[in-house]
């Protein structure tokens, strides 16, 4: 294990804290706003500029996250297993894919459905059904944890396989945080929806 991966280098450890970082403050500012209306309230009551600055926001922590990656696989070694021809050649399959869910699933979701929008009250009329959603139920996180390791076996670093199962575990611990709630606010406007119903009749 050892001369697979360097766990010496710090750049390993940044790495692996900004991959639990990202998620950790998105959930936490998305929960601030949907309790406290603190974002919004930061921007003078507007919930959907608030909502694109958390947008900028996670967007940005997601590139400085992407690099600190790419600089923690450069200390790391190679290894001789990930450096054939067959695994590197992988990486260009799943990078495609990869991309392909994660850019398609922003295209479908818009900027407030992608970026927690339903936190700030800014709901989708309804669940989206369309391609990626229709081969993969959570496209974003899953793109995501592809582009990762596709760089791993582009570089041939064990350190990168690892950090990607740390993305992977860090994507499932948020889903589980996140879907219960997010259902609950659909329900929730659901059941605001049958009462309004009810009572125009
Ligand atoms: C998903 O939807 C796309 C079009 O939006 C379609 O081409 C594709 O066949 C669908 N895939 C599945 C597995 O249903």
């Amino acid at each position: 294990m050892s001369d697979l991966i360097d766990f010496s280098q710090p750049s390993f450890w940044i790495s692996a804290a900004t991959i639990v970082f990202n998620p950790t403050f998105w959930n936490i500012a998305a929960r601030q706003e949907y309790h406290n209306k603190l974002i919004t309230k930061l921007f003078g009551g507007n919930s959907r500029l608030g909502c694109y600055a958390l947008a900028v926001s996670i967007f940005s922590l997601g590139i400085v996250r992407d690099v600190l990656y790419d600089r923690a696989l450069s200390a790391q070694p190679s290894s001789p297993l990930l450096s054939t021809p067959v695994v590197q050649y992988s990486a260009i399959p799943l990078f495609i894919t990869g991309n392909v869910l994660v850019l398609t699933s922003m295209y479908a979701l818009g900027i407030t459905g992608t970026y927690l929008g339903d936190y700030f009250g800014i709901l989708m009329d309804a669940p989206v059904t369309s391609f990626p959603f229709n081969v993969t139920d959570a496209p974003m996180y899953h793109g995501s944890t592809l582009s990762f390791l596709a760089a791993a076996l582009w570089k041939g670093k064990p350190a990168g396989v690892l950090l990607t199962v740390f993305v992977a575990a860090m994507y499932t611990v948020a889903r589980q945080y996140e879907d219960p709630f997010t259902g609950m606010i659909y329900r929730k406007r659901d059941e605001g929806r049958k009462k309004a119903g009810s009572k125009a009749l």
